[in-house]
């Protein structure tokens, strides 16, 4: 794998390459290269074009959230579990190439590329470890219908690193934090001891996800001089379908250096 010149380059890479392991793969080289120092540039002198949406494989065949299968109980059950977290975890990987490479018109500093790198590096392995949990189970990413609605949610983002921040880390992600140690629970009620360790330190992970999310929203709130509870309720409404639904695992939140106030009692 050749070395791109630029972390936007690849981004790039990564973003239109269609196969999942390949994707993995170039992440956790790319993030290496950025954390080395081999990659040091943020972007070339032209602004590298920012596809629409990644190349994916043919299969999952995306079909609309409202007509996802119910989730059923039992090896099936946790099988596609699996495969529906496997699929954000694969939106998660192009989703932080995306912000690297789309909002660059907005000079952050270098931290800001060393966090997102760090978190598609997390994302491709968490990819991984539930694909080859899957494996052991006799499936595979492919074998379920999966949804759209995270790049949907990206998409309506696409022109606000503000509404992204504020959707994607702060909205979605500390969604994840909420569900993921009740679905441990269930698992370990369930036998499956293996499953629920690879959920606890995926969880685990993501926390520092959430952080990057707070920290770079308060960053460039106080930059604009923009007060940030207050715009982020005005973006849940205008960029997220839905409430903030408890109940919220609060501490998980906490550590993530999340104010209560984003959250409860949004009005
Ligand atoms: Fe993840
Ligand atoms: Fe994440």
């Amino acid at each position: 794998m050749n070395t791109p010149a630029t972390i936007c380059q690849a981004a790039l890479n990564v973003l239109l390459e269609p196969d999942p392991m390949t994707k993995v793969a170039m992440s956790e080289a790319y993030g290496a290269q950025w954390l080395s120092g081999e990659i040091d540039a943020i972007s070339g002198g032209d602004k590298e074009p920012i596809p629409e949406r990644p190349a994916r494989p043919e299969k999952p065949e995306l079909i609309d959230p409202a007509k996802m299968p119910r989730r059923t109980a039992g090896e099936k059950g946790r099988v596609v579990l699996l495969h529906a977290i496997a699929h954000i975890e694969l939106n998660a990987i192009d989703l932080a190439w995306d912000i690297i490479l789309r909002f660059t018109g907005d000079n952050l500093p270098k931290a800001f590329y060393d966090d997102w790198t760090k978190v598609a590096a997390d994302e491709a392995r968490h990819f991984k470890m539930l694909n080859d949990r899957m494996n052991e189970l006799g499936a595979a990413y492919g074998d379920f219908p999966a949804h759209d609605g995270l790049w949907q949610a990206a998409t309506k983002t696409q022109d606000d690193i503000l509404a992204r921040l504020a959707v994607v880390p702060m909205i979605l992600e500390a969604r994840g934090l909420d569900t993921a140690p009740p679905s441990s629970i269930k698992l370990r009620a369930g036998g499956d001891d293996k499953t629920a360790s690879i959920m606890e330190q995926i969880a685990e992970e993501e926390i520092s996800h959430v952080g990057a999310g707070v920290r770079w929203f308060e960053y460039i709130c106080k930059k604009r001089e923009i007060d940030p509870i207050s715009h982020f309720h005005a973006l849940v409404k205008s960029k997220f379908k839905g409430d903030l639904k408890p109940p919220f695992a609060h501490d998980l939140r906490a550590r993530a250096g999340m104010d209560i106030r984003y959250y409860d009692h949004v009005s």
